[in-house]
Formats: C-alpha cells, structure tokens, sequence
C-alpha cells in the first residue's frame, strides 16, 4: 500500500499475477523445480524444510507467514511440525488459494488467512512464536 492508502505498482502487479491463469503444465514445472506448486517465488520444499529447522516451531506454537503468497512456506511448515498458523498477504486473490491450500490439508493445529501489510501488521507483542517471510520485499 502506499501511505494514501492505494495500492502501490506492486501489489498491483501481485494482484494481477496471482489471477491469472496457471496451465497444468506451468503448475507441472514448478513441483519438479521446487517441489511444491504452491510458490510464488523461489523457495523450494527443501529450502522450507530447513526454515522449519531453524525457526524449531511445533504443535502448541503460532506462525505468521507474512506475504505468504498461496500460502508459502507457511502451510508448509504447518503441516510438518504441527504449529498453528497465520497466513498474511494483500492480494485477496492470493489469499483465497492459500485459504483453500490450507483447507485441503490436515493441519493438526488452526490455520487462517488475513489481508495485512507486512508494514503496519494489526498483532500485538508475543502473539506468534515464529515468523517467516519467503522472497517478500515489503
Ligand atoms: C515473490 S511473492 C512470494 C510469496 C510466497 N511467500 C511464496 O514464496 O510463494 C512476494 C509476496 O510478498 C507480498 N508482499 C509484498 N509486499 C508486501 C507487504 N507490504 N505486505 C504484505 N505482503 C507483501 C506480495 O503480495 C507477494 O505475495
């Protein structure tokens, strides 16, 4: 966003590319490339598994994923260590995928998605254990 509350020329070009269309083929390319076609970036699923590693999340723990795109590497890390998770990003549409990426799992712990701005984020101190952000430039 930018501070009169539009859009900036980035989140626009976001928003414009998590809309359109993703060919079989392309979805194809990106699970033998990163293992997951859930990405909309560069980080692969080993990469996500080490992250998980380091942060040392596990069930009873709160993630925030911020700029998690479809819900990368949040949901990820979420279903392998159990932790709780909150998926944040500003385009609506990115958001649905990952609200129905995360649905199609079977997530010990809750998971949601919010539209927020990495800049202003509406959490107080100690709400999460661990964040992550994955190829965000906020
Ligand atoms: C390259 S994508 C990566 C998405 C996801 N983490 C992944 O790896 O697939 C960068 C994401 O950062 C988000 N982003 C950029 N600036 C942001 C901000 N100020 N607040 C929240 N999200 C932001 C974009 O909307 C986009 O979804």
């Amino acid at each position: 966003m930018t501070q009169d509350n539009r859009p900036s020329a980035s989140t626009r070009s976001f928003e414009e590319k998590y809309v359109r269309f993703r060919s079989p083929e392309g979805r194809a390319v990106a699970r033998a490339a990163l293992g997951t076609d859930l990405a909309n970036g560069y980080t692969t699923k080993d990469q996500a598994a080490a992250l998980a590693g380091h942060l040392g999340v596990g069930t009873g723990d709160r993630l925030l994923d911020l700029g998690a795109g479809r819900g990368w590497p949040g949901s990820f890390i979420a279903e392998t260590t159990g932790c709780g998770l909150v998926c944040t990003d500003l385009p609506m549409e990115a958001l649905l995928s990952a609200q129905e990426n995360i649905g199609a799992l079977e997530l010990d712990a809750s998971a949601t998605v919010l539209v927020a701005d990495g800049r202003m984020l509406p959490f107080g101190d100690g709400v999460f254990d661990a964040v992550c952000h994955a190829d965000v430039l906020c």
